[in-house]
C-alpha cells in the first residue's frame, strides 16, 4: 500500500546516493558560454536549487565547493531529507537547506530566485500533475537567464526495451510484499523468460541484453527506475516544447560529447544531421542516429544568443583544469563515439598548462596563438579535450578556502573509512566532487598527516585496514596471506603517489 502524497512515487525504498558531476553550477556554465550564453557569475553569492534532491549528495558536494551561494534541496520523501540533512550535517556544510515537500505543496514564497534549478533522474518518473508543478516552480522562482537541467529517458532509444518495464512491474504487482521486496523475485522471473522462446527479445537482441545487465543495477535503483506507476519517455523536442511553458530554451547536453555532432555519427550522416534548417529537426534526428535513451539537457531562461565576440569573451573566461592523472592525459582517447587524436602541436601545449593550476580558456587561447593555424582551432580542441573528460570546466582559478575545506574534507574522509563506502572530496577550484573509496580515503589522511613516502603510506595503510576490518583484494578475489596484503598495499600506493598526489596538489 502506498499513502496519497506518494502520487504512485516508489518511496517505501531509499533511493542510492549518487553524485553527478554534470549538476555543478561550473559545468552547466560551461555550456551555457559554450552555447552563447551568458554564465551565472560564481564568485559571488546564487541561489540554486534541486527537485528530487533524493539523499542531497550533490548539491551537498557543491554548497560545499560554493560557501558564498545559498543551496535548496526539496524532495517528498522524508527519509531522503532526512538522511540529506545528517550528511550535510556529518561533513560540516551549513550553506544548504533541505525541505520535505511535493512539488504541487512548494509555495513560490518559500523559495528565492534562483540561479540553477536542477531536476537528475526526476521528469519522466513522475506523473503529468508533477511534471506541470515543476515547469510550475521553474516558471516562478528561475531568474531570468537562469540555467536549468533536466534529465531524462528518451526515445527511439528506449522504445524496444519499453515492455521490460511493463514486465517487470506486473511480474512485481504479482508478487507479495511491497515493490521493492518484488523487485528480486520479478528479475529472476525475468532472467528466466530470457532463457525461453519469447520472438520479443529474440527480434530485439539489444533488449535481451539489457535485461541481462538490469540485475547489476541494485535493488533499490531498479524501484524507483522501473515501479513508480508513472514512467514515461519522452522525445527530445517534446521535453523542448514543455520547458517552453517555463520559458525554457534548449541550449546544449551536459553530456559534453553530445554537443559535437561529428563525434557522434559518421561524416555522411552528421551532413544530413547538420544540412536540416531548424535547430529542432536537427535535434531530432540526431537522436535517431545514435538512438538516443537518457538525456541530459541544459535550459535557460532568456537565450541572449551572444555574437561572435561577446561569446569569445564569455567563453574565454571560463577556467579548465583537469582532474585525471597525467598518465590518462593522452594523446588519442574516446570522444563520443569516435577515438580522436588530439592536435599534434597544440595538444603538448595545452596538457603542459594545466599541469599545475586551471587556466582560462582565454589563457590556453593565447598559450597556443603562436602554434595554432587558426584561433577556432583551439577553441575547437579544447572544446574536444573537455568532452573526452581530459579536462573538466572548474570554478574559480585560485582559492583561499583552504581551512574552513581541510576540516569539511577531514570529515568526508572519516565518513569513507567509517562506512567503508565512496564519497567526495570537495575542491572549491574545480566546484565540484572528487571520488574517494575507503582505501584512497586512508591514504590521504595519511598523506596529509605528513606520511609522504612510500613506505610510510603502506605502513599507514595496512595498519589502518586492519584497525577498521577491511581487507584489500586483487581483482574481485580476496588475499589468502600477509605477503599478498602487502604486495597488493605496495601497488596501491606506488598508485596513488604517481597519479592522485598530483591531483590533490592541484586542487590545494
Ligand atoms: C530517481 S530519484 C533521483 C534523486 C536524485 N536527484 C539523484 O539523482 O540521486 C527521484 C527523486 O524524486 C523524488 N520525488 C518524486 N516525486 C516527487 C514529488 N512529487 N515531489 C517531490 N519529490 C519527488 C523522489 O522521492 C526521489 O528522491
Amino acid at each position: 500500500m502506498t499513502a496519497d502524497w506518494t502520487q504512485g512515487y516508489v518511496t517505501e525504498t531509499l533511493y542510492t546516493d549518487g553524485f553527478f558531476r554534470e549538476l555543478s553550477p561550473a559545468w552547466l556554465n560551461y555550456v551555457a558560454a559554450l552555447k552563447g550564453c551568458l554564465p551565472i557569475p560564481l564568485d559571488r553569492p546564487f541561489t540554486y536549487l534541486e527537485l528530487g534532491c533524493g539523499l542531497g549528495r550533490s548539491a551537498t558536494v557543491f554548497a560545499g565547493a560554493f560557501p558564498q551561494a545559498r543551496f535548496i534541496g526539496v524532495d517528498f520523501n522524508p527519509a531522503h531529507i532526512a538522511l540529506a540533512r545528517r550528511y550535510a550535517e556529518a561533513i560540516g556544510v551549513d550553506n544548504i537547506s533541505f525541505l520535505e515537500r511535493g512539488f504541487a505543496d512548494l509555495q513560490s514564497s518559500e523559495l528565492p530566485e534562483c540561479d540553477f534549478i536542477v531536476l537528475h533522474g526526476v521528469y519522466t518518473w513522475v506523473n503529468a500533475t508533477a511534471r506541470a508543478e515543476i515547469r510550475r516552480i521553474i516558471r516562478e522562482n528561475l531568474k531570468p537567464g537562469g540555467l536549468v537541467y533536466v534529465s531524462y529517458n528518451s526515445l527511439p532509444g528506449w522504445a524496444a526495451a519499453s515492455p521490460l518495464r511493463k514486465l517487470m512491474v506486473e511480474i512485481a504487482a504479482d508478487t507479495h510484499g511491497d515493490r521493492a521486496e518484488a523487485v528480486g523475485p520479478a528479475l529472476d522471473l525475468m532472467e528466466e523468460l530470457n532463457g525461453v522462446n519469447f520472438a520479443y527479445l529474440k527480434t530485439n537482441p539489444s533488449t535481451a541484453q539489457t535485461l541481462k545487465t538490469l540485475k547489476a543495477r541494485g535493488k533499490n535503483y531498479l524501484a524507483h527506475e522501473f515501479l513508480n506507476s508513472e514512467w514515461k519517455l519522452f522525445y527530445s523536442v517534446d521535453i523542448a516544447d514543455e520547458m517552453a511553458d517555463a520559458k525554457l530554451t534548449y541550449l546544449g547536453s551536459a553530456t559534453l560529447a553530445e554537443n559535437h555532432v561529428e563525434y557522434l555519427v559518421d561524416k555522411g550522416t552528421a551532413e544530413k544531421i547538420n544540412t536540416q534548417r531548424s535547430p529542432r529537426l536537427r535535434q531530432l534526428l540526431l537522436d535517431y542516429a545514435i538512438n538516443q535513451r537518457f538525456r541530459r539537457d541544459v535550459f535557460v531562461r532568456g537565450h541572449q544568443r551572444l555574437d561572435g565576440i561577446e561569446r569569445e569573451v564569455a567563453l574565454g573566461a571560463i577556467p579548465l583544469g583537469s582532474l585525471i592523472p597525467e598518465s590518462q592525459f593522452t594523446a588519442k582517447a574516446k570522444v563520443g563515439n569516435r577515438e580522436v587524436t588530439f592536435a599534434e602541436k597544440l595538444f603538448p601545449l595545452i596538457k603542459d598548462a594545466v599541469k599545475e593550476r586551471p587556466r582560462t580558456i582565454a589563457d590556453l587561447r593565447r598559450i597556443c596563438s603562436a602554434a595554432a593555424d587558426r584561433p577556432a582551432n583551439v577553441d575547437h580542441l579544447l572544446a574536444t579535450l573537455t568532452a573526452a573528460g581530459h579536462l573538466t570546466p572548474f570554478a574559480r582559478l585560485s582559492s583561499a578556502d583552504g581551512n574552513r575545506l581541510a576540516s569539511v574534507n577531514k570529515s568526508v574522509l572519516d565518513l569513507a573509512v567509517a562506512t567503508k563506502s565512496r564519497q567526495q572530496m570537495i575542491s572549491a577550484l574545480a566546484g565540484t566532487g572528487i571520488a574517494v573509496d575507503a582505501v584512497e580515503a586512508i591514504l590521504y589522511e595519511a598523506y596529509l598527516a605528513g606520511a609522504k613516502t612510500a613506505k610510510a603510506l603502506e605502513k599507514r595503510l595496512l595498519q589502518r585496514l586492519h584497525e577498521v576490518g577491511l581487507s584489500l583484494s586483487k581483482r574481485g578475489q580476496p588475499t589468502k596471506t600477509v605477503e599478498e596484503q602487502q604486495a597488493i598495499a605496495g601497488e596501491i600506493v606506488v598508485r596513488f603517489l604517481a597519479e592522485k598526489s598530483a591531483i590533490l596538489a592541484q586542487l590545494g
